[in-house]
């Protein structure tokens, strides 16, 4: 008897703790993000636990998401989707049916999972892609790349680099029927990591002749230098992202081995050596006014040399593109940023737009007040097919 209400008790707090979600005032639809908040998190700690028994890696959460959330590729009345490869990295395609008037408009895509789950063919995904090819009457590229735990940076990064450098190949884009003045790269939260940085590397690549039209970034995450920002102060436990596991993502995007999840967490993580690198996340004098309310700046402590020896991809500019200097950035596209108040990632996106301003590029902020960090792949929620629409308008008058 005291074994079985041992058991009870700890089930009803699991459930109490896993129900448990915050919200702001004033936010639409509470109980539908307090729910799909529920589902997620209890999966995301059950997994966590199962892992602390040493059953599995907690990312294998993803194969079992992906197990039952993805969907195979169904053309339906108005788009064609095909999965293909584009020099070995997995793609899926989506074809406008109507018959084209002229050359297309080009997205290439990239979606988001923390760089250790989800996929292009999520079901959540596949929607926002098929809406966008039918809306623009744009050929849309949804790209997949390896992910955590078995792979680390940079091969997300490569993955995406080689299926968009394809892409880009003249004769692709012709056989597409796109027009080469008119592409487009998008990507939300790692996904939106993944778009900045790809977006950087092509001014530096002798082979790409073609430049883009926009860059477009979803809720990035674009700085591991500073882990203590307003926004993460602020939103630590908030729906779709807490700091919890936005650390263990940043951490495991480089190495299992927890102790550098240990060293982020504290923020303690970049050695004295790397402290010229914090001006370009220098918070204090980045972000705009209003988002630094009160907080006071201090520069993140001292971490250990050994762990930038063993996971330089840390201070890698290709994992963190608010580091490249100003000279890089002004080669850059226009550029379209969405960030959500109650999000950790919010400043991250903040600061890129001050800095990208800074050098010149064409930038537009569009900072959702009552949004949280992963609603656009959310279309359940109005909050999400709202965004995914303001998204795919600022294509419509931009690309
Ligand atoms: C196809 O396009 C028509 C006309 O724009 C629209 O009414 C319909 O909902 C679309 N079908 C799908 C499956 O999106
Ligand atoms: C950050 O910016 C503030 C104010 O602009 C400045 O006083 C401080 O020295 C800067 N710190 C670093 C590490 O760049």
């Amino acid at each position: 008897m005291g074994k079985k209400f041992f058991c009870l008790l700890i089930l009803v707090i699991f459930i109490a703790y896993s129900t448990h979600t915050p919200l702001p005032d004033g936010i639409e639809e509470p109980w539908k993000i307090i729910l799909l908040n529920t589902l997620l998190r209890t999966t995301a700690y059950l997994f966590l636990l199962a892992e602390m028994l040493g059953l599995v890696h907690f990312a294998e959460f993803t194969i079992f998401l992906s197990s039952f959330l993805n969907v195979s590729p169904v053309s339906d009345d108005n788009v064609t989707v095909k999965d293909t490869t584009f020099n070995n990295v997995p793609v899926r395609v989506y074809v406008p049916k109507r018959k084209p008037e002229s050359l297309r408009r080009g997205v290439f895509y990239i979606h988001g999972g923390g760089w250790c789950f989800a996929s292009n063919a999520m079901i959540n995904y596949d929607r926002l892609s098929r809406m966008t090819a039918d809306r623009l009457d744009a050929i849309v590229i949804a790209t997949n790349y390896r992910s955590a735990p078995k792979f680390h940076f940079p091969v997300q990064f490569e993955d995406t680099y080689t299926a968009l450098k394809w892409f880009l190949h003249p004769q692709i884009l012709e056989s597409y029927g796109i027009d080469p003045e008119r592409v487009g790269v998008s990507g939300d939260s790692a996904g939106g990591n993944l778009a900045a940085a790809v977006c950087q590397q092509l001014l530096e690549d002798p082979d790409i002749k073609i430049k883009l039209k926009t860059q477009s970034l979803i809720y990035p995450a674009l700085q591991t230098l500073d882990l203590d920002l307003p926004s993460y102060r602020e939103n630590p436990y908030y729906p779709f992202l807490s700091k919890l596991f936005m650390v263990r993502f940043w951490s495991e995007y480089f190495t299992t081995d927890r102790s550098l999840e240990k060293a982020m967490f504290s923020n303690q993580h970049v050695p004295v050596e790397s402290s010229h690198l914090f001006k370009f996340v220098n918070w204090s004098s980045l972000l705009p006014e209003r988002f630094k309310k009160g907080h006071v700046y201090s520069s993140p402590r001292q971490g250990s040399p050994e762990l930038a020896k063993k996971y330089p991809g840390f201070l890698d500019v290709r994992a963190a593109p608010l580091l490249a200097d100003d000279s890089k950035l002004r080669g850059l596209p226009q550029t379209y940023v969405i960030t959500c108040q109650y999000d950790v990632l919010r400043d991250d996106g903040l600061m890129y737009v001050t800095r990208l301003g800074n050098a010149g590029v064409q930038v537009i902020l569009d900072h959702i007040e009552d949004g949280f960090h992963g609603i656009i792949s959310l279309l359940q929620l109005n909050s999400g097919y709202k965004l995914a629409n303001q998204y795919i308008s600022w294509l419509h008058e931009n690309l």
